[in-house]
């Protein structure tokens, strides 16, 4: 017979593997303005020509500010252990600094006891790239006066929340934030300065350090760490330039993150690449930057190869690609995770994202999207085969909940295992989203076998 379903399920997890869904505020709340809320970096890009690809905006997204009871029911619903979400630093303070936003703080708060009350555990991101936009305006990430702003913000999400959820993050993918947000500028703020990115990586990084010390000052009980977005990186063939190029691209994406935050140091070969452009660093800096974390969130996609003479994240295997033309491959994640093992001191390590795009389409109700199911079964049996390996591992995400607001792709991407109707605001539950609660049932009926 013709095999229909991916391949098996992959095999049962420990009882304290922690499975969830993952969404960011941007992506999914709307209500830019709502109960005071300020203008974020990303509001403002938005309204740049050209910026997001089909023109569009975060001002209703999936209108989740609105719709977040039912929203959490739906993630019940699931079977899923946890949430992980973002806080709108705009939402809860406005400008970033001065008087906090009591209306807006009141929002996640409803959220942490509505989770707790449906049996799912708060996982908090703290910055998933929404800084207010008065902040950039005093210069944003690369002025060292917003370490500090971040650090109030830290300090004032746990006094209201840090009683009630699991783990916090301090930043989401502090690569994106630099790189494509101060270098490349096609995101939010939009900066095309090398020096600038160099030097708002530095900030991120220590603002996560100096935001683990002053939360467990406070007697913060949540579980504390970072998340990553982390690729193996491959040379297109063996010549020697794409070799080189390869190891320098694993250089900035990979170990200028890993090394400081678990050496202590930055890589030298990317500190002279960089040369000038090398960031300002102050005594002490890098010592605080290794403060220790209770976990690592690592977000895996794709893997990149690597050629010398093209940019950087050609996809020239042949191997099948998501709606995102990412390289569909599951071995990266298990090769990645076993390195990470190999190479740093890493606490346990949860996946805070994993997931895939397809243009998938609403047909009488359903969307048969078993491309994103083999993509999920095949990226959690790679999790499993780096458990085998000897990787502690703590927990499994997908990306994402719900179809959303891609970025500087817009509308135009779906990643959610529920489908979101835009006009109307109707989910709709995807087959990968119907295969995920069976298989976390199967889970749950092995636990304590
Ligand atoms: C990651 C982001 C997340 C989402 C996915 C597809 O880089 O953290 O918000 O956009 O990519």
């Amino acid at each position: 017979m013709r095999q229909t379903t991916p391949s098996a399920p992959p095999p049962t997890f420990p009882d304290d593997f922690v499975w969830g869904v993952a969404t960011s505020a941007f992506q999914i709340e709307g209500a830019p303005a709502a109960d005071g809320k300020g203008p974020s970096i990303w509001d403002m890009f938005c309204k740049r020509p050209g910026a997001i690809a089909d023109a569009s905006n975060g001002d209703i997204a999936c209108d989740h500010y609105h719709r977040w009871a039912q929203d959490l029911d739906m993630i019940a619903d699931l079977g899923v252990d946890v949430y992980r979400f973002s806080i709108a630093w705009p939402r809860v303070r406005p400008t970033g600094a001065g008087a906090w936003n009591e209306k807006g703080i009141a929002f996640y708060d409803r959220m942490v006891d509505g989770l707790l009350e449906r049996g799912l555990k708060p996982y908090l991101t703290l910055n998933h790239w929404d800084l207010p936009e008065a902040l950039q305006a005093q210069g944003g990430w690369a002025d060292r006066d917003t370490v500090y702003r971040f650090v109030e913000y830290a300090e004032g999400i746990n006094a209201r929340l840090g009683d009630r959820v699991v783990s916090i993050a301090t930043h989401n993918e502090p690569w994106v934030v630099a790189v494509l947000g101060h270098e490349t500028g096609i995101f939010a703020p939009g900066i095309k300065n090398r020096r600038t990115a160099a030097q708002v990586s530095h900030h991120l990084l220590l603002s996560h350090g100096m935001a683990l010390q002053a939360l467990r000052a406070q007697g913060c009980k949540a579980s504390l760490g970072i998340v990553l977005n982390l690729s193996p990186l491959h040379p297109a063939t063996n010549s020697d330039a794409d070799i080189a190029k390869t190891r320098l691209e694993d250089g900035k994406g990979l170990r200028w993150y890993m090394d400081p935050l678990f050496k202590g140091t930055y890589p030298q070969d990317v500190i002279e690449h960089l040369g000038d452009d090398a960031p300002t660093v102050v005594d002490g800096d890098m010592q605080t930057i290794a403060t220790p974390m209770d976990y690592l969130g690592v977000n895996y996609y794709s893997r990149s190869v690597v050629s010398a003479d093209k940019p950087w994240d050609v996809h020239q295997s042949g191997l099948a690609v998501t709606d995102m033309n990412w390289e569909i491959y599951p071995e990266g994640l298990t090769e990645l995770l076993v390195r990470l093992h190999h190479d740093y001191p890493v606490p346990p390590i949860f996946i805070t994202e994993n997931g895939g795009a397809f243009n998938d389409t609403l047909q009488d109700g359903r969307v048969y999207d078993s491309q994103r199911t083999s993509y999920l079964n095949r990226h959690i049996a790679a999790v499993a085969e780096a458990m085998r390996q000897g990787v502690r591992m703590g927990g499994y995400m997908v990306w994402s909940l719900m179809d959303n607001f891609e970025w500087a792709s817009g509308y135009e991407k779906r990643f959610g295992i529920v489908h979101v109707d835009y006009k109307t605001q109707v989910r709709t539950l995807k087959d990968s989203a119907r295969w995920y609660r069976n298989f976390l049932q199967q889970q749950k009926a092995n636990r304590g076998r």
